[in-house]
């Protein structure tokens, strides 16, 4: 069966592009037929594969816009058993040109319900906002996997995210999962993002994967190889954090699924850190982590997951049984 996760989360530059990629070249390597999907006109994820988005006749937008069939536009990439459905720049008329369309919303939906039977996983890379592309790809997904960044403001948003999946299963119909939020750029001798780690875990009980992706030169090189950090540098930090990662994915295999609710829902608490919290953190090297800011007493809403009773806690799950095909074997081919 295959399952469709939207990466997501409105801001920029939390890591979704290279958990999508990353995560992706990891499940491949598992032996995993996987398709990524660049939902971002800024096709970072499509250079960070080595494919030139100037380059390339067909993409995204012509999909969503033109009817083209996505297995026109799909290529292979230099890892083995991962596809692209690349992006470009155009794709952002996309968004502006589908809002007068029908079934706007469905587009991709309908897209990737051609090719959905040739993957076993279809990641998709959203772009940073909620707008129609980002809920294109919502309605195209059984599951949302949500970057968190290791930062002050690493909760700020994540409610609005919630709400608008509510909003897609009240209005569109469709139910999407809260797979688990992953939390990215971590810095274990910064003090903040140690607390961050903590509050996210606490906030959201179950709901945090164990993989928690450290912040590495490697990671923020391979891209500009368009290489994943499998293919440029596997042993790296960044390397071993994202095949955890995907390990913890794939262990979720049998677990749950589409048809078990996972309700998502904006529970208003306090804010994970207040601001007198924030003053008095400084990391080790005895740098200010980060700018306190008044204005952050202003997010009103945090959010807890509310996790339907007989969806197991996935924090618990074995992943033995991940690991049937050999991953080193895999990556030799590579
Ligand atoms: N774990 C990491 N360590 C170091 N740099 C990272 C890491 N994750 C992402 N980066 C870099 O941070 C920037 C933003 O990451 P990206 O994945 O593009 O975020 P998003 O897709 O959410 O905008 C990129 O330059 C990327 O290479
Ligand atoms: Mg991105």
């Amino acid at each position: 069966m295959s399952r469709t996760i939207s990466f997501v989360n409105q801001k920029g530059g939390v890591g979704k592009s290279t958990s999508v990629v990353n995560v992706g070249a990891f499940l491949a390597a598992h032996g995993k037929s996987v398709l990524i999907v660049d939902l971002d006109p800024q096709a970072n994820s499509t250079s960070g594969m080595g494919v030139d988005p100037y380059q390339i006749e067909w993409n995204l937008y012509h999909v969503l816009t033109n009817g083209l069939l996505p297995e026109e536009a799909i290529r292979k990439t230099g890892v083995n058993g991962l596809d692209l459905l690349p992006s470009s720049t155009s794709l952002a008329g996309a968004g502006i040109e589908l809002v007068t369309q029908p079934n706007r919303e469905f587009r991709l939906r309908e897209a990737l319900s051609r090719v959905s039977t040739n993957y076993d996983y279809i990641l998709i890379d959203s772009p940073p906002s909620l707008g129609l592309l980002t809920i294109n790809g919502l309605v195209a997904s059984d599951f949302i996997v949500i970057p968190v960044q290791c930062e002050y403001y690493a909760l700020e948003g994540i409610g609005h995210l919630l709400k608008t999946i509510e909003l897609i299963r009240d209005n569109l119909g469709h139910n999407v999962s809260v797979l688990g939020a992953v939390l990215t750029m971590y810095d274990k001798r910064n003090r903040l993002n140690r607390d961050v780690v903590k509050e996210m875990n606490r906030n959201f009980p179950g709901r945090v994967f164990n993989s928690v992706i450290p912040r590495c030169v490697s990671l923020a090189e391979a891209p500009s190889f368009g290489k994943t950090i499998l293919q440029y540098d596997l042993y790296s930090k960044g390397g071993k954090a994202y095949r955890q990662l995907a390990e913890e994915i794939l262990g979720l295999e049998n677990v749950g699924g589409p048809e078990i609710p996972i309700a998502a829902e904006a529970v208003a608490e306090e804010s994970i850190l207040n601001t007198e919290d924030i003053n008095s953190l400084e990391s080790e090297d005895g740098v200010v982590a980060t700018e306190a800011s008044n204005n952050f007493v202003d997010v009103e809403i945090v959010t807890t997951l509310a996790v339907a009773e007989e969806v197991p806690d996935f924090q618990n799950q074995n992943l033995e049984n991940s690991n049937e095909v050999s991953l080193e074997e895999n990556i030799k081919q590579i």
